[in-house]
């Protein structure tokens, strides 16, 4: 039996973690959980698999999730809350593994004390790589911890990697949807609203990662967790648009050949597949050949959605970019949603942000975290100065 810890375990990665806990209970379960502020979804989670550590993010949430399980007449179970509270279920002596699922760099800290304990990690939070990319990867392999990519792109080239050595791999192609604008002229790009934004045509999934693929700074992510994760320069990771995500990556190698995964779009197959490997169970997440029937790929067009450019450009620029891209988008999409800014003015925060920061190297993670804070400054300060000259609202 794998003891689990799920880091988010009330989001969208989290509860399909939970549903494949439930499909294979003799394999997995669940022992520590570790969420933000969904006290309802912790407390029924809770009721539900009795981990013997849960983690909220604030202490009153904590205090909360006590006085509903005590209502409940449910002991046991040690409620504890913040970063050291997350660490703490990253790094339980009963957990075997890791699911990395806390949006954001809020998971970052946990992640690290993870691999730092030996857990072998399934990776769903990108943000974690985009922003400590070399300090995660040059502790994963100091301790030899297994990186197991969950986000399904990734996934993708993880299982057809294994087609070939390293050397063979001539580059790898990553599969984009496109996401809601991906046919909509450039001219209405300026008036796209948060609801537009939300409604994501294959994948249903967490606020922000869903504004992210509507720009494409998702992509833009996977290209440098890629980096990362397969240690390839930023030109040997392509992408490539196809709106039916039924191809969920591509490897091409040196004699010409290229393996694709194929598989229904279902993120419980990455999370089945990393929790399982070197395995593959049995599992009801089949696909239907017949919706074969048509698989396009094309181009993904950097003038309207500057995002994966900027992607692309932080990438080769180095460290302090990668922290303020990841840092500038966070501030910025939440300022969309919350109709501060335009969707246009996503990239130019972004891009303002970028101009403004310095290069250099954080040696741990604590310089990451302070490098995140001062671009996350200067994203506000970016907004807040466009809210008066309505710099970002015209095109
Ligand atoms: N969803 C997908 O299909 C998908 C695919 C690939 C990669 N990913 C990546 O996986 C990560 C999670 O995505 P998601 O879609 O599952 O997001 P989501 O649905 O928004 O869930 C985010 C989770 O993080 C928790 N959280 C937020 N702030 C926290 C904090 N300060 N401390 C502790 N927990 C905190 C939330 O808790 P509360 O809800 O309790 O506040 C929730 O459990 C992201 O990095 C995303 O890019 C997701």
């Amino acid at each position: 039996m794998k003891q689990i810890a799920i880091l988010g375990s009330t989001g969208s990665i989290g509860a399909s973690t939970l549903s494949i806990c439930e499909q294979f209970p003799g394999r997995y379960t669940p022992v520590a959980l570790a969420a933000g502020a969904n006290v309802e979804a912790a407390f029924n989670q809770v009721v539900r698999w009795r981990p013997k550590l849960v983690s909220l993010a604030t202490e009153q949430h904590a205090d909360d999730l006590r006085q509903r399980l005590r209502a409940a007449g449910i002991n046991g179970v040690e409620v504890l809350h913040g970063t050291s509270g997350t660490i703490a279920v990253a790094s339980d002596p009963a957990v075997d593994f890791v699911v990395s699922a806390i949006v954001g760099v809020a998971g970052l800290e946990a992640t690290y004390a993870a691999i730092l304990a030996g857990k072998t990690i399934g990776l769903a939070n990108k943000e974690c790589l985009v922003a400590a990319g070399d300090l995660i990867m040059a502790a994963a392999r100091a301790h030899q911890v297994a990186l197991l990519p969950i986000d399904s792109e990734h996934n993708a080239v993880h299982q057809c990697i294994r087609g070939g050595t390293a050397a063979e791999v001539a580059q790898i192609w990553l599969t984009a949807s496109g996401g809601p604008f991906r046919n909509l002229p450039a001219a209405q790009f300026q008036h796209i609203t948060p609801a537009q934004a939300l409604r994501h045509p294959t994948w249903v999934m967490g606020q922000r990662i869903t504004i992210d693929s509507a720009t494409m700074m998702n992509k833009g992510f996977e290209v440098i967790e890629a980096c990362r994760l397969f240690d390839l320069p930023p030109r040997k990771v392509r992408v490539t648009v196809h709106p039916q995500s039924t191809v969920h990556s591509l490897v091409e190698f040196v004699d010409g050949s290229i393996l694709a995964q194929i598989s229904v779009t279902d993120m419980r197959l990455p999370i089945l597949y990393a929790l399982a490997y070197p395995e593959r169970p049995a599992s009801s997440l089949t696909f239907d050949l017949a919706q074969l029937s048509q698989l396009d790929f094309s181009q993904p067009d950097l003038e309207r959605f500057p995002c994966l450019r900027l992607a692309y450009e932080a990438a080769e620029a180095g460290p302090a970019a990668r922290i303020a891209l990841n840092a500038a988008d966070e501030i910025a999409v939440a300022a969309f949603l919350a109709g501060q800014i335009p969707f246009l003015g996503i990239p130019r925060t972004i891009e303002r942000v970028l101009e403004l920061t310095p290069a250099a190297r954080p040696e741990s993670i604590s310089a990451v975290l302070a490098a995140d804070r001062a671009a996350r400054v200067a994203a506000e300060e970016v907004i807040s100065r466009s809210a008066t000259s309505k710099l970002l609202a015209t095109a």
